[in-house]
């Protein structure tokens, strides 16, 4: 039998309410729910509750909405194409659309990069890349890093490390060696000794495995970790260490990448090209869509290896490629620089006005306010940050948590000055009465 429901933050309006109940009888309980948020409409980078609430969105989706919710352009290309066919059976047959997906996506990455494989989702797209790496190496390990995020079916999750929760009972794990990740403010070191001890470790794991190292994953910015941001000269020791060492560098751009840092791929900020790239999220406008990219050399598995029945739906194709069309033409990558860059401005002040406000960092609009008790022993700040969470929604705005005490904040990269401002002035209200309490 199940209990009470135990309303997170206020209670929610009525159809709110009826609908959370019936959630709870047959919608599986792995699923967490930060708030009672009961999703009715969306639309650019507002969301709306059954109740009529409207609220600023500084989740998209959960990194999804890059191009806004429900974007006119995405509406269209799905009616367009749904006339047309749905289906196509890529792995088995020809396609155009697929193709053009795959072609208009080349334009963004770099020429080396020039092999798509095609998917539904950000697990999808990393169990690919995994695959592809021990194909293409015949070796057997691989190095993550300790924090990450990369997905939760049986490979994506041997890289993950992120929560406890998440690896729980499903242990054995394929072979993945985990190094440390510079997550400076938490180690307490400086950013460049963190950079150096990271690569040591790194380089003694890789050494450890005695020339079976097939990839190294890295997440650019590590997103459901705690949004960190790495030393250039981590990511630029990392591309070396992979080259000395003939190790494949699978690039996680799930979260990080179509354009929410600013660049197109994350790892572009630090002047790195990588081996292997995984997308998904923004990439579909909302749509369902994975993709794996790699050089002609590294994607050289034979026909039958790997396939699957979804990838290059046309629904999700039309999606993607009006959605990448969006981006470019409307300069997202700019908007994102230059409202992060903002917004970081303005976070650092409420980093010097409060005490609980430990850390501001973030490139674009992916960007993570961690939480402390205090700034001198910066432990996490685990309650005030679900508080914070909760005050904001109660105040119309959406937020998610990432790492331990950290605010996410990933808004659509459509956001506007005044959004932002508005955003963080219900950031720094809820702060306000966390500190009165
Ligand atoms: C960096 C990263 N990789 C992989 C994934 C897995 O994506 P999905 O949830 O679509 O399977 C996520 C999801 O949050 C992610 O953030």
């Amino acid at each position: 039998m199940m209990g009470k429901i135990q309303f997170i933050c206020r209670k929610p309006g009525k159809k709110s309410i009826r609908i959370i109940e019936r959630d709870h009888k047959i919608i599986s309980p792995s699923l967490t729910r930060e708030y009672s948020f009961v999703f009715k409409r969306a639309r650019g980078c507002y969301v709306y509750d059954v109740d009529g609430r409207r609220y600023l969105d500084f989740a998209a989706g959960v990194a999804v909405a890059g191009i806004g919710h429900t974007n006119p352009v995405i509406e269209k290309a799905l009616h367009k194409q749904i006339k047309l066919g749905i289906h196509a059976a890529f792995s088995d047959f020809y396609a155009e659309l697929p193709l053009e997906f795959s072609e208009f996506l080349l334009t963004f990455m770099h020429k080396q990069l020039d092999t798509v494989f095609l998917s539904n989702s950000g697990t999808e797209s990393i169990e690919a890349a995994y695959k592809l790496a021990r194909w293409h190496s015949q070796r057997k390990w691989v190095i993550a890093f300790e924090n990450a995020f990369h997905g939760r079916t049986m490979g994506s999750l041997s890289l993950t490390k992120s929560k406890p929760v998440q690896r729980g009972r499903y242990s054995p794990f394929l072979p993945v060696k985990h190094a440390p990740f510079p997550y400076h403010y938490r180690m307490k070191m400086e950013p460049e000794d963190c950079s150096s001890y990271c690569l040591t470790e790194l380089e003694r794991a890789i050494r450890l495995k005695r020339g079976d190292v097939a990839a190294i994953f890295l997440e650019p910015v590590q997103g459901e970790g705690g949004y960190i941001v790495p030393p250039r000269s981590f990511v630029k020791g990392v591309r070396k260490l992979c080259n000395e060492y003939g190790v494949l560098l699978c690039d996680d751009e799930v979260q990080s990448g179509c354009f929410r840092t600013g660049r197109f791929l994350a790892i572009e900020n630090f002047g790195v090209v990588p081996d292997v790239v995984s997308l998904s999220k923004a990439i579909g406008g909302g749509v369902p869509l994975g993709a794996t990219v790699a050089g002609r050399k590294v994607m050289d598995w034979a026909p039958g290896s790997h396939a699957n029945t979804f990838g290059g739906n046309l629904l999700a194709c039309a999606a993607g490629i009006a959605t990448l069309k969006f981006m470019r033409e409307k300069k997202l990558g700019q908007n994102a620089q230059k409202i992060g860059k903002h917004m970081l401005k303005r976070l650092n002040e409420l980093k010097d006005k409060y005490e609980i406000v430990g850390d501001v960092r973030g490139l674009g609009l992916m960007i993570g306010v961690e939480l402390v008790k205090n700034k001198k022993s910066r432990m996490p700040a685990v309650e005030e940050r679900k508080e914070v969470l909760c005050k904001a929604s109660e105040k119309g705005l959406i937020l998610l948590p990432a790492g331990m005490s950290v605010i996410r904040i990933c808004p659509p990269l459509t956001l506007t000055r005044q959004q932002a401002d508005n955003g963080i002035d219900i950031i720094e209200d809820s702060i306000k009465e966390l500190n009165r309490r």
